[in-house]
């Protein structure tokens, strides 16, 4: 493969930029403050993250690597951090994947996914990052997209294989990023993010019959919106429903897009579109946007298809507005719980937490059903590091404005609001009261057929420094952090100015996936 390779020039030795990285971390690491660190999410044991790459499962062993900054807990330089694990359960720390060592990549190696090709080898796609003019973003980007393959069994070793796909710097304003391939009958697929020379957000398709050559086959989507700048992390596969029809669902971040109403709260924002597609044909989509989720931190999902043929996404909890406390303790970023993505015979697609989480489960505390008085407030876990919250709300019978759980609440009065909103009928993550971050609300849809506003379904996931929500079996998801005050963090059940019927609730504590604790890297 490296013989057709058009472009591969070193400027560092990759073993020497490798440990220089790991040796960073290990410093971060022996000094993190763990008050926040996650229990049941990924992270990098020091240093800064952002979004998931390279997703796949080969050899018997899932894979999840992530952008990384070994130096700080902000943003810098990219490198590939790694993680493993043979069930989806308990992860391993592997040693960094990548660092910046190629002429092509020289400032960064940027967000890319994995495919295996015809001959079995797991091989990357990634994105070259160099600035403009050399030192800094003042003048845009300069980037191409890379090849890269595994060496041996574990994937901990990436031999990189040069630059694939030059930019047309002309037809491009400088964003031109984040590829992503798939194989569909006898033809390998690449898409990647552009934004235009117009400055309009664009996917580029193009085809090969090596991974190695690349042809232009078409801009299969551009963003209707004309302030929406750059697509980063596009993706872009096939679902069937259960009647056997495929759907396409069309992924991507957008960045320019403005809030209206709820949506869009965010900075940059992670959405799809759902529609169809024939290889050699445009994309026509069928349904309207969609956020893939209304928290305060979720951007840049990346997804695989694994063996069994469940499509699994992660996101990253993005902090993309100060105060970012976490950077204070030497880390900074976590990944979502994977999600499996799943279609309808209507096209409405649901994200849930994989079946392989409720493994994480140490017990199952049932409460049965409770009533709340009005403005009641009953504590249901005194002290919640990790735990998952199951809870059915009776609707038609709760006159509450809202009902919910005050979770990470402690002594001083702090706490984060997860709760059903009567007048706006959503479920809301407030953190007007969180004791440290920044702060706001968001506010998810619940669907308007009256079988769903009887009764709300929740599942709750508090880790030490964050939230997730699944509302009625993954319709909608919410990803939020919130970063608690020092002492007892209680889980409180509460009725606002009204009563509520809760039909059941089940507490189940969560055990660590292992990353929490310090692993040598590289352990087989
Ligand atoms: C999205 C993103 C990608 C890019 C990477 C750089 O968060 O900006 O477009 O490849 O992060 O870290």
């Amino acid at each position: 493969m490296s013989n057709h390779i058009p472009c591969y020039q070193p400027i560092l030795d990759d073993e020497m930029a490798l440990s220089k990285a790991e040796k960073s971390i290990k410093a971060l690491s022996a000094e993190r403050n763990d008050r926040w660190y996650p229990l049941f999410h990924i992270a990098s044991n020091g240093g800064w993250i952002n979004d998931p790459n390279g997703l796949c499962f080969y050899k018997g062993r899932w894979h999840v690597y992530y952008q990384l900054h070994p130096f700080s807990a902000t943003w810098g330089p990219m490198h590939w951090g790694h993680v493993s694990s043979a069930d989806m359960i308990t992860w391993r720390r592997e040693p960094i994947a990548m660092a910046p060592t190629l002429e092509q990549e020289k400032d960064g190696v940027f967000s890319g996914s994995a495919a295996i090709d015809d001959d079995g080898t797991l091989t990357f796609f990634y994105t070259g990052h160099r600035w403009a003019n050399g030192h800094d973003g003042s003048d845009g980007e300069w980037q191409v997209q890379m090849l890269a393959e595994a060496t041996d069994d574990n994937a901990i070793h990436l031999k990189k294989l040069g630059m694939i796909i030059d930019c047309p710097r002309e037809a491009v304003n400088s964003h031109f990023r984040d590829p992503k391939v798939w194989k569909q009958g006898d033809t390998w697929y690449l898409i990647h993010g552009v934004s235009s020379a117009n400055k309009r957000g664009q996917i580029w398709l193009y085809t090969s019959n090596d991974l190695v050559h690349w042809n232009f086959d078409r801009v299969l989507f551009e963003h209707d919106d004309p302030q929406v700048f750059m697509l980063e992390c596009p993706d872009f596969y096939p679902l069937q429903d259960n009647a056997g029809h495929t759907w396409w669902v069309l992924c991507f971040s957008a960045m320019g897009s403005k809030a209206k109403g709820f949506m869009n709260r965010n900075l940059n924002n992670a959405g799809y579109l759902v529609g169809s597609w024939e290889p050699g044909s445009a994309f026509h989509p069928l349904r309207e946007f969609k956020l893939w989720d209304w928290g305060h931190n979720f951007y840049a999902p990346q997804s695989f298809r694994a063996p069994d043929g469940r499509q699994i996404m992660y996101g990253w909890m993005s902090p993309f507005v100060p105060p970012i406390p976490m950077q204070d303790d030497g880390w900074c970023g976590q990944l979502t719980l994977p999600r499996e993505i799943t279609v309808d015979e209507q096209g409405d697609v649901r994200s849930n937490p994989v079946n392989e989480i409720t493994q994480l489960r140490i017990d199952d505390i049932t409460c049965g059903s409770l009533s709340l008085n009005v403005n009641e407030h009953r504590v249901l876990i005194e002290d919640a590091q990790a735990v998952e919250i199951e809870m059915d709300i009776d609707i038609a019978h709760s006159s509450a404005e809202r009902v919910g759980l005050k979770i990470h609440s402690t002594d001083d009065g702090a706490y984060t609001y997860v709760a059903y909103d009567a007048q706006i009928q959503r479920v809301v993550i407030d953190r007007q009261a969180t004791a440290y971050g920044d702060r706001g609300y968001r506010a998810a849809p619940v669907p308007v057929e009256t079988e769903h506003l009887n009764s709300l379904k929740l599942r709750i996931f508090v880790d030490r420094g964050s939230v997730e929500v699944f509302i009625n079996e993954g319709t909608e998801a919410m990803s939020s952090y919130s970063f608690p005050s020092a002492g007892r963090r209680s889980v409180i059940l509460m009725s606002e100015s009204g009563e509520a019927l809760i039909s059941s609730v089940h507490i189940h504590h969560l055990k660590s996936i292992g990353l929490d604790t310090d692993q040598p890297a590289g352990r087989t």
